[in-house]
């Protein structure tokens, strides 16, 4: 593969792919695809951005005419696609939004595949990234598997189901060549702070209240972004064409007891006494329809591709920590007028 278009680069997982797919294959041209809503910032990419293998093209992935003439221009003969919508919240406060980018956009880039790469299938893939939320929730035990039925229950997911069922239908009636990964709970460095982790180290920072939805008692199965980032390079170039991957770090915590870990990570880093920072947990109502528990079976990637996570999490969760306090400045950055009329509009009262 020499011309590799990936979608979303500038956000958090997209970025650490561009940043791997440019370090790593020198002789590839990589362009990034992305239309930096408020999720997307070229500041992630600041390290690379000169490299000559690297460009970055600013556009909407549903964008029938543009994403085309993209095609057209750059000859790509592989994409990976993050771009989307990717926070559950902000999906229940407004689903046509997740319509547009995850559905609409991911069929676009479909049909631009299609035309572009007729009579050459054999020669081409397209990666579609998605997550484990299309599975719905888990009961106490048990862990979801490729076969596991799609059980999607916010919009943010039910649009990343839709987007799958997609990209399969283009595997089956049209030949096209995809592969899917569905991740788990990534955390890591250049995560916009409205996830959990970044959100809670900002609050932290700040000594502002730290915001637990329900009783805390939600389970994830957490992953270090960099794992997840190796682990679609690896099944990129060596996963089977219609193949679908399960990808997670057998890493399962309860958020009430992720939450007492990282406070105590924290008051250590910032010199606060011990219990300082646990004593900014605010319990307060639970999301709407907030799937009880996540969890992945990712033996399938393991036992075929060799693959497994490279960090233990607490090892993981310190580097992040020590990320964000290194890096106030973007810390400083992506708190925008946005970010706080957002803040405001989540918690405020809840
Ligand atoms: P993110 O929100 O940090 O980044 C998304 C990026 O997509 C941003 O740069 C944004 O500007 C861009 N984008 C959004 N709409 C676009 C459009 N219409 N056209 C072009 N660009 C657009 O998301 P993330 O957490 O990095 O997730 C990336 C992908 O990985 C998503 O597809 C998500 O569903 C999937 N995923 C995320 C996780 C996770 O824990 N974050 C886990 C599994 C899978
Ligand atoms: O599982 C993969 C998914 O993980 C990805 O597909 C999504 O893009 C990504 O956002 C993430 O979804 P979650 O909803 O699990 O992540 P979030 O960080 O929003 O929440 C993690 C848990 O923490 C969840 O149980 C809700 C809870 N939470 C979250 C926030 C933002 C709180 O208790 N308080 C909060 O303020």
């Amino acid at each position: 593969m020499k011309n590799i278009l990936i979608t979303g680069g500038a956000g958090f997982i997209g970025s650490h792919v561009v940043r791997l797919f440019v370090s790593k294959y020198p002789e590839c041209r990589i362009v990034n695809l992305d239309k930096l809503t408020y999720a997307g910032n070229l500041l992630n990419l600041k390290d690379i951005e000169d490299r000559p293998n690297y460009g970055f093209v600013k556009g909407d992935i549903a964008d029938g005419p543009f994403v085309f003439a993209l095609f057209e221009k750059h000859a790509f003969d592989a994409v990976v696609h993050l771009a989307a919508e990717s926070h559950v919240d902000r999906s229940i406060a407004n689903p046509m939004e997740f319509v547009h980018a995850n559905v609409n956009g991911t069929v676009n880039l479909l049909n631009a595949a299609r035309k572009h790469w007729e009579g050459s299938f054999d020669k081409t893939r397209f990666f579609h990234v998605s997550t484990d939320e299309v599975y719905g929730s888990l009961g106490a035990d048990g862990l979801f598997t490729e076969t596991s039925p799609y059980d999607p229950r916010s919009p943010y997911s039910a649009s990343k189901a839709a987007s799958d069922h997609f990209v399969r239908a283009y595997f089956h009636t049209y030949g096209l060549p995809v592969i899917i990964s569905n991740c788990s709970n990534n955390y890591g460095p250049n995560q916009f702070p409205e996830k959990l982790i970044p959100l809670f180290i900002h609050n932290i920072i700040q000594q502002k209240p730290l915001p637990v939805y329900g009783k805390g008692e939600n389970v994830r199965d957490w992953l270090y972004v960099e794992d997840h980032a190796h682990a679609i390079d690896l099944i990129l170039r060596e996963g089977g064409v219609g193949q679908t991957y399960n990808i997670g770090g057998h890493n399962e915590w309860k958020n009430i007891d992720l939450i007492r870990l990282l406070c105590k990570i924290m008051d250590k880093k910032l010199g606060r006494p011990e219990g300082t920072s646990v004593n900014l947990v605010s319990y307060v109502r639970d999301r709407a329809g907030h799937d009880q528990r996540y969890a992945i079976d990712a033996s399938k990637l393991q036992q075929e591709l060799g693959w497994k996570p490279s960090l233990v999490f607490e090892e993981g969760l310190e580097r992040t920590v020590d990320w964000y306090l290194g890096n106030k400045d973007w810390l400083e950055q992506v708190i925008t007028r946005e970010y706080l009329n957002y803040y405001r509009e989540q918690y405020e009262n809840r």
